[in-house]
């Protein structure tokens, strides 16, 4: 065997954790500009840094920049470890790490110009589409190439969330992003009208579902457990856990296409689905924050635990709330309103952001050669930072949303409508304002965790760690 596969591949997951970090500066800078540009409306300038060109710019910088970085290096971390197996696939392994930059500049330059598709999370043109494509299938060889050639029959439960993720995302992808170019910086999708509308929605609801929730989930199974220093709390679980929750997504898209012209009984179907989706949610959950009972006083004095156990509270919060507003009833009030911008930063920040922010710090020191971050007080104080600025940003929502709601519903006595449009823009403006400070918040807790992570890294040992005979137990 050569020197080279005794160890872990670890410069890639070094790579992919520190530009996890910067690109979520990046990412959350783009969201306070844009929370701010809805309170104080003269900071639109010109075409290329106006809200709408701005607004896609965010979410594909933290959903594919920051929250990608972050599955990516997770992942391959996780995958090394529980397979006691180096990463497989050579050139192809540096290959998904700059091939995803160059994705995420590309977007970062064409959004703003105004190339877009126009469907939401899927706005990139097509040559930067056939780009992902490349990515994603190199991204699936390498990972499901490590698990064939594992050192351990075992297959841990992370690596099949993270293994759906990858499957997942390119099916979505794929289907959704069926196009003819036109030029080389416009296309059109292959389908139209009310097809096109379920086809884009199966792919933004499995977006949410895979890239937003099961990669992370992969990382709750790892990271949890680690850092806690206890086996998963129930692995049975964790079996049906998958396997419900992937199937149940699947069929949860219509509810985000309520009274349109989308058949109504689809409607339905979707709103039954989102309503089961509730308890495979709820049941990975339980099985993350119960990893932890028997050592629940760790939780008092190690951040990095706060962060994950955190956002656990806040996946179960998310995922209580979408199957009740996919009710159509309660649709009829929070669709259009930013309840449902609350409802999704919300799992972003308080999941997404939270449970990724807890591994990257897990992982820093041990990728630098140290036994732990530079500072563990500003880690604790990122997490406080961050938790009071996502309250910030959900309760503000949630109160603006439901007013917005109420005040379009409201009607006088002789039918004609109680509000006009732009007195709920008036009666926003103040929760807007609130929305931008929890942004500014949870923003500056990253610019801590920036430092702390330059600081861990001076002077630090790069030197790839050997792998573990796979002996006795392991996860
Ligand atoms: C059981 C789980 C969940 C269900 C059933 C659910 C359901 C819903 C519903 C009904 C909407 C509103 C659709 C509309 O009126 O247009 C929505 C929007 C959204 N949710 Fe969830 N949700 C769940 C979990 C999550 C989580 C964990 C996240 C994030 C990590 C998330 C991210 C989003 C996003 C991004 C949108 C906005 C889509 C858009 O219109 O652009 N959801 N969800
Ligand atoms: C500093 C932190 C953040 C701030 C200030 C922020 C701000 C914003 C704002 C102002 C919008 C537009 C809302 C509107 O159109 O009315 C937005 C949309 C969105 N953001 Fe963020 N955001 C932040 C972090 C994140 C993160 C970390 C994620 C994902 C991991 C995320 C995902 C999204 C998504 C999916 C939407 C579209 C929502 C929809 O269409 O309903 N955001 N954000």
């Amino acid at each position: 065997m050569s020197g080279t596969q005794t160890t872990y591949n670890d410069k890639v997951v070094r790579q992919f954790a520190v530009m996890t970090v910067i690109w979520g500066i990046v990412g959350m800078l783009v969201g306070v500009i844009i929370a701010a540009q809805l309170v104080w409306p003269e900071l639109n300038f010109g075409p290329w840094l106006h809200f709408g060109r701005l607004r896609p710019l965010h979410t594909n910088a933290v959903i594919f920049a920051f929250g990608g970085c972050a599955l990516f290096a997770t992942s391959y971390w996780c995958v090394q470890r529980t397979s006691h197996a180096r990463l497989w696939g050579g050139p192809l392994i540096p290959f998904t790490f700059w091939g995803w930059q160059i994705i995420i500049l590309l977007a970062a330059v064409t959004l703003p110009l105004g190339f877009t598709t126009g469907k939401e999370y899927a706005e990139l043109e097509w040559p930067v589409d056939i780009l992902i494509t490349l990515v994603w299938v190199a991204y699936a060889l390498v990972f499901f190439g490590t698990i064939a050639v594992r050192k351990v029959s075992h297959i841990y439960v992370a690596n099949w969330f993270f293994g759906a993720f990858i499957i997942a995302v390119a099916l979505l992808h794929i289907v959704n992003s069926m196009e003819m170019p036109i030029t080389l910086t416009k296309s059109y999708s292959m389908y139209s009208g009310v097809q096109d509308a379920m086809i884009q929605w199966w792919y933004g609801h499995n977006a949410v579902g895979f890239f937003l929730t099961a990669g992370f989930l992969g990382m709750m199974y790892y990271f949890v457990p680690k850092q806690a220093g206890r086996p998963v709390y129930s692995y049975r679980l964790s079996v049906v856990h998958f396997w419900a929750l992937i199937f149940t997504y699947m069929w949860a898209g219509p509810h985000h296409l309520h009274y349109t012209a989308l058949p109504d009984w689809t409607q339905s179907v979707g709103m039954v689905f989102s309503l089961i989706l509730l308890a495979p949610s709820w049941g990975g959950m339980i099985n993350g924050i119960m990893t932890l009972s028997g050592a629940w006083h760790k939780l008092r004095d190690d951040p990095i635990l706060k962060f994950l156990i955190t956002s656990l509270s806040f996946y179960g919060m998310s995922t209580f709330e979408g199957p009740m507003m996919s009710i159509k009833t309660v649709n009829a009030l929070s669709h259009y309103t930013d309840w449902t911008v609350g409802h999704v930063h919300s799992g972003a920040l308080g999941w997404v952001a939270m449970v990724s922010i807890g591994s990257i710090y897990y992982l820093l020191p041990k990728l630098f050669g140290k036994t732990e971050m530079y500072s563990t007080k500003l880690v604790t104080t990122h997490f406080w930072i961050a938790t009071i600025g996502t309250v910030l940003y959900i309760a503000s929502m949630w109160i603006a949303g439901v007013m917005q709601g109420l005040m379009w519903r409201a009607v006088n006595a002789d039918g004609t409508l109680a509000y006009s449009f732009v007195e709920s823009v008036k009666g926003s403006y103040p929760f807007w304002a609130i929305r931008w400070l929890g942004g500014v918040l949870f923003l500056s807790g990253m610019l801590i965790m920036a430092y702390n992570m330059f600081k861990t890294m001076a002077g630090g040992k790069t030197q790839d760690t050997p792998v573990l005979a796979p002996a006795g137990h392991h996860a």
